[in-house]
């Protein structure tokens, strides 16, 4: 049974639209003075993130796996500071946390970018499928342990965003509550995708209902289709099946179907969790710079699925990830 979807979930022609860049979006917005943490913000679409956000007067965190390998990729970005954090392991999530709270700072802005996508089957350390353990509940118990600074900025001017990169990816399944980690079922890397992608859009609905009464406001979205290294576990058939590569095996770029640079892909993100017009809004999912209409037979692969938009969906989600993780809110 899905819910009625709250009647924001209407697109309001932002003006920007698919070609829109991170840099465009940002473009007269003053993050001087602000504080960001950007997960997986040192590649791809994280790292664009980064960069805009960076470049716009905030100081951007990026959280790493592989902080060698992310010093490099950031050096000589101004006002970026590198910090250790994997979302698969509840301990490190914790400590990245404590030792953000521990500073003192507020935080106006949370982007949950990083992810991984359609791997072989594995399993966290409690057994938790590895894409829904990593792209949902490593995010969720992020978000959870960084309440109170986003509470904090939440009280300031601009108030406070989370924003969760989702994906159209979500329209392959929704959440499959009798079998979250594929015991019972046979695992589908696509399916476990989707399911995660899902989860980060539900997560976002269930989030804001917390929040905005302490300017807490969160949004999730869809990047757009954007050759990077998330595709690692992708054989060059199942790229090519995607027909993101021209003739000359470069990435195929069309921003009208979907295909975008990586500073078109990192746009939303940016306009999510910077634009005014956004102000008074959130619990909506995005896409190209705009909030995205409801996903049916007449938007064609555009929109939101009803099972990653519905607010009973989405509080069931979360009184479960609250089980499974054993944090909530305060
Ligand atoms: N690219 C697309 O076409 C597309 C389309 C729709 C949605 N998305 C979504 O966009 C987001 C960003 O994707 P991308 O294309 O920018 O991919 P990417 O270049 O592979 O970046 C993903 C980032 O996530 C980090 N990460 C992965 N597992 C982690 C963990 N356990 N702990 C901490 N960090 C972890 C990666 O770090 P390591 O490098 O150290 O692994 C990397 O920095 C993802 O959530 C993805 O689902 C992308």
């Amino acid at each position: 049974m899905i819910s009625p979807i709250s009647p924001d979930q209407t697109p309001i022609g932002s003006g920007f639209g698919p070609a829109t860049t991170a840099a465009e979006a940002v473009r007269g917005i003053d993050l001087r003075g602000r504080v960001a943490v950007v997960t997986g913000g040192y590649s791809g679409i994280g790292l664009e993130t980064t960069r805009a956000l960076a470049e716009a007067g905030a100081t951007v965190i990026v959280p790493a796996r592989d902080r060698i390998r992310a010093a490099a990729v950031l050096a000589g970005l101004d006002r970026v500071e590198l910090e250790a954090l994997d979302l698969a392991d509840a301990v490190s999530v914790a400590a990245f946390a404590r030792r953000f709270c521990q500073s003192g700072r507020p935080l106006s802005i949370l982007v949950n970018s990083a992810g991984i996508m359609a791997t072989p089957l594995h399993r966290d350390a409690d057994g938790r499928e590895g894409q829904f353990a990593t792209n949902h509940l490593g995010h969720f118990r992020l978000t959870l342990a960084l309440w109170r600074a986003l509470r904090a900025a939440g009280r300031e001017a601009g108030g406070a965003r989370v924003v969760s990169v989702s994906s159209r990816g979500h329209q392959i399944a929704g959440i499959d509550f009798d079998d979250l980690d594929f015991e019972r079922r046979p695992y589908d890397k696509w399916i476990a995708y989707g399911q995660s992608k899902t989860a980060n859009a539900l997560f976002a609905v269930a989030l804001d209902r917390r929040g905005r009464e302490h300017g807490v406001r969160a949004f999730s979205l869809h990047p757009g289709q954007i050759l990077t290294e998330l595709s690692r576990h992708l054989s060059a058939e199942e790229i090519a099946a995607f027909d993101a590569l021209d003739a000359e095996g470069r990435p195929r770029i069309d921003p009208s179907r979907g295909m975008k640079t990586v500073a078109q892909g990192a746009a939303t993100s940016v306009w999510c969790a910077t634009s005014p017009r956004l102000d008074g809004l959130g619990g909506v999912y995005c896409e190209d710079c705009d909030v995205a209409p409801v996903h049916d037979t007449a938007t064609g692969r555009r929109g939101v699925h009803p099972w990653a938009a519905d607010d009973a969906l989405a509080e069931r989600l979360w009184s479960v990830s609250e089980t499974l993780t054993g944090v909530s809110l305060p």
